[in-house]
This record gives C-alpha cells, structure tokens and sequence, in this order.
C-alpha cells in the first residue's frame, strides 16, 4: 500500500507491552472453561493494529518457535519496531504497514490469537466493523481474539473530562502546545477544593488517572477525534455478526464475567456481565472472542486446573497471608500456602498446578487469588530459564535494547525492568550464548565493571528478572 502519515507519525503512541495479551494467558482462560486452546508455543499470532509491534517483538523474543506479525496504519511507528526486531535478530516476527480496512478483506489466515489493543473504541464505525470482519475471516477454529476498549458506562465520566480537555485547547493546532495546556488544566483540576458536589469530587477522581497518562497516550487516546466508548452488549453482537462469541474478560480482576457458576444459560453470561458494568461503573474491557458454538463451561470443576502453570506476583506476609498487587489474601489451607510459598520463592518461574489442584475447593482458591491479581495462571511453564545454562544466553530483545541505549528493558517475562547501571547493562551484553563459565569470568573482568558481583551472583540475577533462555531451546 502507500504510506501516508498519519496522526501517529506527527506525535508517536508510546510503545508498550500488554501480558494480559499474552497466548499463555489466553490459554489459559480458555481451558478454564473446558475449551481446548492453540498451543502458545507454536502459536501463530496477529496483532492489529500494533503500533510499532513491541508486543509482538517481546513475544517473539520469548516463544522462538511461534510465530508473530503485527500491522499498523503508521509508517513511523512500524519502522522503528521493525528496526528493533532486525537488531534483535528475530525471524519469527513480522511487522508491516497495513490499512485494516484492506487488511480485512486481504489478510491471509488463519492465526491461532489475534489481538487488537487500544484500537476499537478510538476508530470510526467502519474501521470496528472492519476488525471484527477480520477476526472473523482469519481466527481459526479453537483461536482466540482479544478486543480491548473504553466502556461504558465508567467512560462517561472520562467523556466529560475529554470534553473539557478539548473545549480547553479549541483553536489550538500544535500538538505540544495543546497538550502543556491540557496538562497545566489537569494539575490544578484534580486538587479537590471548597464546596464540590460529590458530582464534581468523582470527575476530579476521573481526571486523577488521565494526568499520569503518557503525554503520547493523552493525545491520541483523550484528544483524539474519535471517542466512542463501547458497551460490553455491543461489542459481543456486532461479534455475533462476525460469526465471534463472547468468552470471558482477559482482566484476572473480572475473570467471573465468563464463569458465573450455578446453571446459568449461555445467552444469560453476557447480560449477568453487563449488568455488573453498570453497577461497577465498568470503564474498560478486554473481551475475548472464540468461535460460537464451542459450549464454554460457565463455572469451576474439580481437574479445571490441571493443565495450567501458575507463577505468584504474591509473597507470603503471615502463616497464611499472601500480599501483592495491594491486596492480601489469607490461605487457610496449609498445603496450598505452602504451595504458594514455593511458587514466590521461585518466581518468575511458573509451577505445575496439577499436583495441588486437587479438590474443586483448591481451584476456587487459586481463581480468586487470580482474580485478586496474587497469581498468573498460564496454559505453559515459563519460555524462559530458571539457572543460567553451560553458555548463558540472555533475550535477544533485552541485549538490543542495551545496544541501542533504551533503559527500560523488557524481558521474557514481559515485564519492564529498569537497568541503567553501566555494570549490569554490559554484563546482559556478554550474554550472547558464545561464553562459557570461564570466557565469561574473563571478559566480565575485562569490562571495567567485574569488580561490582561475581558472574554467579550476577547470573541469577539475570535469572531471577526473567532475562535468560534456555540454551538448548
Ligand atoms: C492508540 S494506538 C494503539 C497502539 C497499540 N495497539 C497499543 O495499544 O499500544 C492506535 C493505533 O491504531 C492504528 N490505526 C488506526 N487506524 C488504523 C487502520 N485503519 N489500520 C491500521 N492501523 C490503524 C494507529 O496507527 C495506532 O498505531
């Protein structure tokens, strides 16, 4: 196609990553309610409308044999992340300049996970219509969408916000200009004053979150100039349409929209979820969509668990308490705190659940502190190594970004590390898988830094953050 500029090339989206989209997790979700799921490792997967495909690159780092390809309207974005991807040396990612309105009608399939963040409620009518179509054409039989979007009914506090922020800059073309001007508004709307109405009190709490917001993110997602926040309803009937039906959320916190329990009927899940938007004030959705007819079973049973890993984002603060992510959660059966002891101790790593997941009341256990956000459940242990192998290999990504000087690395983990520190940033760059034990001590002692940890201290570091791949992968 023809490249033009476009909104994305004057100011650039900052680039990011989404675990919540991750094959593993999706995999996960899926065989919690019954479904067989691609297998993550060998997945194919798309992401639309990916920006500069950072996501997919992180992937591809960890999953060698999946294979990964993200399209984008904007030629400046896609540059750079197609530039990342060649430093790293990665030939299972592709990342491409594609219209969606093309894409859908051409794009040749099938992918077993497709992705599409933070693009649905920003586009015109037709560009939504378009992406289901294609989801529709390319996701094969047990494959698995995620759509993410602004809700209603919380996005309307956020429509007030965004109509003030605009009403603010009428007039104003220069996209820095517009955007010093919003922020200055910002840090002053969000001071609670004298006399507000609880009304006001909830937009100034509104307004709280979108004054942290990258200025890229404000730019494009508040001042945008499309803003159409979907409900859940909607979204999984213009689905049906597409021959797409609803599964669950991909948020661990709203992990019971798709599993309501008892005998509710199919056509019943989708509105009990709706519901609870409305009475949660619901602002954000990462649906996801399988095929219809695939009978997704609507609550827990004994064995739901079996084939899944867990890896703990919780430590243990008491006998039975876990603490993480701002919540505590108290354990009282001894065996599954143990469990989850060991789990934290050996994080990142992920543990088998099949040996602890015995009971149906275990499982109950384990979804809640998933929901609570204290552990990730993943449909495959971690891509990445627990010790370092006889010749250490650090993530191909992690080491280009060092070698182009970006500091917040991303490792297998996908998660983003901080490592500004001279000494560490040359110790990930000697993990090329070329060294042994003994090439390693030589040339950490040659770099100026070796005097800062010893290479076993500094190797499990590197194992601890997520960082290294097994060698004989
Ligand atoms: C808010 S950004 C999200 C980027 C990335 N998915 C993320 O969540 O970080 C929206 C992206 O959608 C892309 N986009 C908008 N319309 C498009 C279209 N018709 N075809 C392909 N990409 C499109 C933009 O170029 C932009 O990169």
């Amino acid at each position: 196609m023809t490249e033009q500029p476009t909104p994305y090339d004057a100011v650039a989206y900052p680039a990011w990553i989404y675990p919540e989209t991750e094959p593993s997790r999706l995999a996960a979700i899926a065989r919690l309610h019954g479904l067989a799921a691609p297998d993550p490792a060998m997945a194919r997967v798309l992401e639309v409308a990916g920006g500069d495909g950072l996501n997919m690159v992180a992937m591809a780092a960890a999953w060698p044999r999946a294979r990964f390809h993200s399209f984008d309207l904007a030629p400046t974005a896609v540059a750079r992340g197609a530039r990342l991807a060649e430093a790293a040396g990665l030939g299972n990612v592709r990342i491409t300049v594609d219209d969606l309105l093309d894409a859908a009608e051409t794009l040749a399939g099938p992918y077993d996970y497709i992705i599409v963040h933070g693009l649905y409620a920003w586009v015109p009518e037709v560009v939504r219509e378009a992406t289901l179509r294609l989801i529709g054409r390319v996701l094969a039989p047990q494959g698995i969408s995620f759509v993410s979007y602004n809700a209603k009914p919380g996005s309307y506090l956020r429509n007030a916000i965004r109509d003030m922020l605009l009403h603010h800059v009428e007039g104003v073309a220069d996209p820095q200009e517009r955007l010093s001007r919003v922020f200055a508004l910002l840090e002053d709307y969000v001071q609670p004053k004298p006399g507000d109405s609880p009304a006001v009190a909830a937009l100034r709490w509104t307004a709280g979150p979108i004054l942290q917001r990258m200025p890229g993110a404000l730019f494009h997602d508040e001042m945008g100039d499309i803003y159409a926040p979907q409900s859940l309803t909607e979204v999984t009937d213009a689905a049906a349409r597409h021959g797409l039906a609803f599964l669950n959320d991909a948020s661990p916190f709203m992990i019971y929209d798709g599993l309501p329990g008892g005998e509710v009927a199919e056509d019943e899940v989708v509105r009990l979820a709706q519901a609870d938007d409305y009475r949660a004030a619901t602002f954000f959705h990462q649906t996801l969509l399988v095929r219809p007819g695939r009978a997704p079973r609507r609550g827990l049973v004994a064995g739901c668990l079996d084939d899944l890993w867990l890896g703990a984002a919780a430590q243990r603060t008491g006998p039975g308490e876990f603490t993480g992510s701002g919540r505590s959660v108290e354990i009282s059966d001894p065996d599954l705190a143990e469990f989850l002891d060991l789990a934290a101790q050996r994080s990142p790593e992920r543990l088998a659940l099949r040996p602890i997941a015995t009971t149906l009341e275990r499982c109950e256990d384990i979804v809640r502190l998933a929901n609570a956000g204290l552990v990730v459940l993943h449909a495959a242990p971690a891509p990445f190594a627990a010790v370092a192998g006889e010749r250490p290999l650090a993530s191909p990504l992690a080491r280009a970004q060092v070698a182009e000087g970006t500091v917040g690395l991303i490792s297998l983990d996908l998660k983003g590390v901080a490592f500004a520190d001279p000494g560490p940033r040359a110790f990930l760059a000697l993990l090329d898988g070329t060294r042994d034990r003994a090439g390693l001590e030589r040339d950490w002692a040659a770099s100026g830094h070796g005097h800062e940890v010893p290479v076993a201290a500094a190797l499990d570091h590197f194992a601890k953050a997520g960082m290294l791949l097994d060698a004989d992968r």
